[in-house]
C-alpha cells in the first residue's frame, strides 16, 4: 500500500469517498476503486486502457521507454542468453533454473512429447485446407475430455502436469495443424531434438527421415517461441485468466485464448502483414496503401504497425528485426520480391509524419510474420506459432491466480438499451 490516497467527490454534495492507492514494484501505481460503486456508480473504461484487472508478478512492460522484462529480466537478455524452455521455466517459476533443474524440465518436457491418438482421431475430422487456428482451437478444447480426470484446478500438482503438459504438446498439435492443412501424413516427436528443431522437423521432415533443418532457422524458431512467450495482460491473456477465473478446464481456457489471439488486432496480425503484403504486390503501390492507412474514411490499417502499450518501439521486434536479417542471409532472400516491400514499407512508415506522430513502430508480428513467410511456413500458419510461444505465459497466469486468492471476473457495463417495458398484450 502506497501513502498516497485519492478522494472521489460528488460536485455540490458532502459525499466523498477516500481511494487508496496501491504501489506497484514498476511502473505506474493503482488506485484502489472497490469503493466506487458507494458514490452510486460504476468506473467506465471500454478496452481497458485505464484498468488493472489483476496483480501479477511475471511480466512488466514499459511501454513509452520499450521495456519488457520477465521475472525482472529484460527480453533483449534472454533473447541473446536463454532459450525458450529456459524462459518457459522462468515464467511458470519465478526463477532460471539451475544447469541440473534446466535439464530436469526438458527431460520432463519430452516425457509429455506425445498426442492421445483420441486427439489425432478428432483431429482427422476436419477437412484438409481447414483453418489452422480453427483446428488448434479446437483440439485444444478437445484435451479438456482427454485429461479431465487430472486436472483438479485446485491442486497444485495437477496445475503443473498441466502446464507441462501444454507446453510439450502444443508443437506437436500445430505441427499436426499444418501438415493436415497441407494434407501431408505426420512426422512424429523425435527426442534427440531440441523443442524448436523438433517442431521443425514436424513441420517440415519426412516420416522416418533424419531431420535436416539447419543450426540457423532452429535458432530462429526458438526465438521466435521466446520473444512471444508472454505479454502481460493482453486480450488474450486476460480472455484466459477471465475463463479461468470460473473454475474451467483449463484447456478450455488455453483454447480461449487461442480464440481471443487469433483476431487480426491481435495475433492474427502476423497473417495480415503477410496478405497485405501481397496485395501491395509491387513497390510502386506503396504510397498508395500508406494514404489509405491515413484516411479515416478507409478503414484500412498498417498491419504490423502500432501496438496498444509500445509508444517507442516493441523491444521484441528490434530483436525480431536482426533474426529476420540473419534469416534472409541464410536463405539468400534478400531480394525476395515481397521482403523487398516489407523493408521499403518499414523504412516509409518510420519517416512518415502520420505514423512519428501516432507513435505506430513496426510491431513483433511485422518482422515474425516475415521470417515464418522467409522459412517456407504458410501465412495461415502463423497465429498458430504464436498461440504456441504464448501458451506458456497464458498458463503461467492462469497458474498464477489460482495459486492465490481470486474472485471470478465479472465486469459491470454502462447500460443504454429500453428501460423496463411491458410486452405487447
Ligand atoms: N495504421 C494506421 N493507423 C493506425 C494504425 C495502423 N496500423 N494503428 C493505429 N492507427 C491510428 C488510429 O487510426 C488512431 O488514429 P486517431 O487517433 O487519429 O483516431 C491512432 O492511430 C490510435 O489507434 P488506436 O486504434 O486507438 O490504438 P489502439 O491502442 O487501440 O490499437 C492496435 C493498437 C490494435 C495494435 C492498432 O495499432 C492496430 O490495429 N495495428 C494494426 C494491427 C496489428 O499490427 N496488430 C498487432 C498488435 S501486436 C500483437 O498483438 C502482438
Amino acid at each position: 500500500m502506497s501513502n498516497k490516497k485519492f478522494h472521489l467527490s460528488e460536485e455540490g454534495t458532502d459525499t466523498s469517498i477516500e481511494l487508496p492507492v496501491l504501489s506497484s514494484t514498476l511502473g505506474q501505481d493503482v488506485i484502489d476503486i472497490a469503493r466506487v460503486p458507494e458514490t452510486g456508480c460504476f468506473t467506465f473504461d471500454p478496452g481497458f486502457g485505464a484498468t488493472a484487472s489483476c496483480e501479477s508478478a511475471i511480466t512488466f512492460i514499459d511501454g513509452d521507454k520499450g521495456v519488457l522484462l520477465h521475472r525482472g529480466y529484460p527480453i533483449e537478455q534472454l533473447a541473446a542468453n536463454s532459450d525458450f524452455l529456459e524462459t518457459c521455466y522462468l515464467l511458470i517459476n519465478g526463477e532460471l533454473p539451475s544447469d541440473s533443474e534446466k535439464e530436469a524440465f526438458e527431460q520432463t518436457i519430452k516425457s509429455h512429447n506425445n498426442v492421445e491418438s483420441a486427439v489425432e482421431q478428432f483431429m482427422s475430422g476436419f477437412s484438409q485446407g481447414s483453418h489452422p487456428m480453427a483446428m488448434l482451437c479446437a483440439v485444444v478444447a478437445a484435451m479438456s475430455a482427454t485429461y479431465n480426470d487430472t486436472t483438479d484446478v485446485s491442486n497444485a500438482d495437477d496445475r503443473m502436469l498441466t502446464v507441462n503438459r501444454l507446453i510439450a504438446k502444443m508443437p506437436i498439435l500445430a505441427a499436426m495443424c499444418h501438415r493436415h492443412f497441407s494434407g501431408l501424413p505426420y512426422v512424429s516427436t523425435n527426442n534427440d531434438l531440441s523443442y524448436a528443431e523438433n517442431f521443425l522437423n514436424m513441420m517440415f521432415g519426412t516420416p522416418g527421415a533424419k531431420s535436416t533443418v539447419s543450426p540457423v532457422l532452429t535458432k530462429a524458431m526458438d526465438l521466435i517461441f521466446l520473444l512471444h512467450a508472454d505479454h502481460e495482460q493482453n486480450a488474450s491473456t486476460s480472455t484466459v485468466r477471465l475463463s479461468g477465473s470460473s473454475g474451467a478446464n483449463p484447456y478450455a481456457c488455453i483454447a480461449s485464448g487461442i480464440a481471443a489471439l487469433w483476431g487480426p488486432a491481435h495475433g492474427g496480425a502476423n497473417q495480415a502483414v503477410l496478405e497485405m503484403l501481397e496485395e501491395i504486390g509491387d513497390e510502386k503501390h506503396i504510397d498508395e496503401f500508406i494514404l489509405r492507412a491515413k484516411d479515416k474514411e478507409d478503414g484500412f490499417r498498417l498491419m504490423g504497425f502500432g501496438h496498444r502499450v509500445y509508444k517507442n518501439f516493441d523491444p521484441r521486434a528490434k530483436v525480431m528485426k536482426e533474426s529476420c536479417d540473419e534469416v534472409l542471409a541464410e536463405l539468400g532472400l534478400e531480394h525476395d520480391p515481397l521482403l523487398k516491400i516489407a523493408k521499403r514499407l518499414e523504412q516509409i512508415a518510420l519517416e512518415d509524419e502520420y505514423f512519428v506522430e501516432k507513435k505506430l513502430y513496426p510491431n513483433v508480428d511485422f518482422y515474425s510474420g516475415i521470417i515464418m513467410k522467409a522459412i517456407g511456413i504458410s501465412p495461415e500458419m502463423f497465429t498458430v506459432i504464436f498461440a504456441t510461444g504464448r501458451t506458456v505465459g497464458w498458463i503461467s497466469h492462469w497458474n498464477e491466480m489460482l495459486s492465490n486468492p481470486y474472485r471470478i471476473g465479472r465486469p459491470r457495463q454502462r447500460y443504454t438499451g429500453y428501460a423496463q417495458r411491458d410486452y405487447p398484450a
